[in-house]
């Protein structure tokens, strides 16, 4: 599993080599554009713009919210990826953390609207992204929403199916989502599948059940 110095030495090649996996369809990235567009527009149409991205990375997706008028938090723990976006974001609160420790304490204060994370919380076990959620959820504001774009299925056969299909592409240090066992802790949770191995699963906030 990468740690914050392999993703230091990926944020230059990083976009390119997404792009690659995506147009040929390919596990893992196949569909990583559609996933972005969805929540693009899923945090556009929403009347507030407050954004949280964790495991932003080069800013691909939050860059375009920024530019549209969002108000952007994130936090990632490579300190090359937050060079990048904040680049792009100057006015962006950008926070170095490891996510697997929880949100910065500077993030905990505030409300959101949308918290994102696209291609970050399957370096999560499960048993931690069932936490990290919970600690997220008092974040959202009233009417807000989690969404995540990530590898997802379905169910584990799904999940099953697309490793025998990938081989040795496989990467056996993620820990992709699972959508009908996360289901059991977040009855809210819904998802929509982009591609034979891409996915967008959306968690709104309890008090809107
Ligand atoms: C595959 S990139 C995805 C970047 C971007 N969200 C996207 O959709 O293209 C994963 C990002 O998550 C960050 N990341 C991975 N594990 C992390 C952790 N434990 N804590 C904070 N950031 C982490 C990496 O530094 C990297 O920027």
């Amino acid at each position: 599993m990468l740690n914050n110095q392999g993703f230091d030495l990926w944020a230059d090649n990083y976009d390119a080599s997404v792009g690659v996996s995506d147009e040929e369809g390919t596990y893992p990235f196949a569909g990583y554009k559609e996933v972005l567009n969805i929540i693009f527009n899923r945090v556009l149409t929403h009347p507030g713009k407050t954004v949280l991205d964790i495991g932003f990375g080069t800013a691909t997706l939050t860059a375009k919210l920024y530019e549209n008028g969002c108000t952007v938090y994130g936090q990632d723990f490579s300190r090359k990826m937050i060079e990048l976006a904040q680049k792009k974001m100057p006015e962006a609160a950008l926070f170095q953390g490891d996510f697997s420790q929880g949100l910065v304490s500077e993030l905990t204060r505030n409300r959101y609207d949308s918290i994102l994370a696209t291609y970050s919380l399957h370096h999560l076990s499960d048993r931690q992204k069932v936490r990290f959620l919970n600690s997220l959820l008092p974040l959202l504001k009233e009417d807000g929403c989690i969404y995540i774009g990530d590898v997802a299925f379905r169910t584990r056969a799904d999940l099953e199916a697309c490793k025998a299909q990938a081989g040795a592409e496989w990467d056996d240090d993620e820990i992709y989502f699972v959508w009908d066992e996360l289901k059991e802790h977040f009855p809210q949770m819904e998802f929509e599948p982009v591609s034979c191995c891409a996915g967008v699963l959306s968690v709104k906030n309890r008090t809107d059940r």
